[in-house]
């Protein structure tokens, strides 16, 4: 069977990191979660107090910073946790899980310079195939040529929701209505930003969650892998 690339993008919330993860495991395919590392960046910005507005500093420290992104233990798992980071060589991976962080990350990922150096990485990291990788640009920038596209999506209410209940349960004290006015805060900055916008790839299956659980969209996605995977073996000479 060919080996395919998977790009699967959508807003905060809508599973990627979850469906990404499982889609993975049944192909037996490498998963990488490219907003770890917009968040890693952030969280380093944070702790040497560097301006987010600042963009030939931040630019400078993506330049300067090493990311890596190792698939997490059994153990692991089963917290949740489903790439492990590393920020030059210390591992950051409950670190980066702030709502600080994530608006910060959101903030940095506005900067051309910045996206440069990561989505170098992101391509490196999955230069092999056999990956399936999760974004905000990856089927528009990072793999543009794809074998398949997701855009995942379901309603702000029920992202803030899924998002709103993991706070809970680490035991965090925020309420829903505030979940929710950030996500709505890091979508708008997202989808608005001039360089590489969270926007649906042409060629994008369009998957809308609300009302699915993360095991159901793993499975229709395999689905729809499937389907590639015959239509590329047939289009290789192969029986479809
Ligand atoms: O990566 P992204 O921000 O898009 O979402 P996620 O971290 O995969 O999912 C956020 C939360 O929603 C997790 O706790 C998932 O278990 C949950 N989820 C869900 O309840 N139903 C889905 N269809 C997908 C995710
Ligand atoms: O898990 P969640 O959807 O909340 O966010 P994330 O995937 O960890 O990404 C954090 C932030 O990084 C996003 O709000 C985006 O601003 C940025 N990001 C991006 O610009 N491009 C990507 N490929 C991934 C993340």
């Amino acid at each position: 069977m060919p080996k395919l690339t998977i790009a699967i993008d959508g807003p905060a919330g809508s599973g990627k990191s979850s469906v990404a993860r499982l889609v993975a495991g049944i192909l037996g395919y490498l998963y990488l979660d490219s907003g770890a590392m917009y968040r890693a960046l952030a969280l380093k910005a944070l702790q040497r107090k560097v301006s987010l507005d600042d963009e030939t500093r931040l630019e400078k420290l993506a330049n300067e910073t090493h990311i890596e992104l190792k698939p997490a233990s059994v153990e692991q798992e089963k917290g949740g946790v489903k790439n492990r980071v590393f920020l030059d060589g210390t591992e950051v991976t409950q670190e980066i899980r702030t709502p600080e962080v994530a608006q910060a990350a959101s903030r940095l990922a506005t900067i051309a310079g910045v996206r440069e150096v990561l989505v170098a990485e992101q391509q490196r990291a999955g230069d092999g195939g056999a990956v399936v990788m999760e974004g905000r640009d990856i089927g528009t920038v990072v793999f543009p040529n794809a074998e398949l596209k997701i855009f995942l999506e379901a309603s702000p209410e029920v992202r803030a929701e899924r998002r709103w209940k993991e706070h809970q349960e680490k035991g965090e004290k925020t309420s829903l209505a505030q979940v929710l006015e950030e996500v709505r805060e890091r979508d708008k900055r997202d989808r608005e930003r001039r360089v590489s916008p969270l926007v649906r790839a042409a060629d994008a299956v369009l998957v809308d969650n609300t009302a699915m659980d993360a095991a159901e969209t793993a499975r229709l996605i395999v689905m729809l892998v499937r389907e590639r995977e015959r239509e590329l073996a047939g289009a290789a000479g192969g029986k479809p």
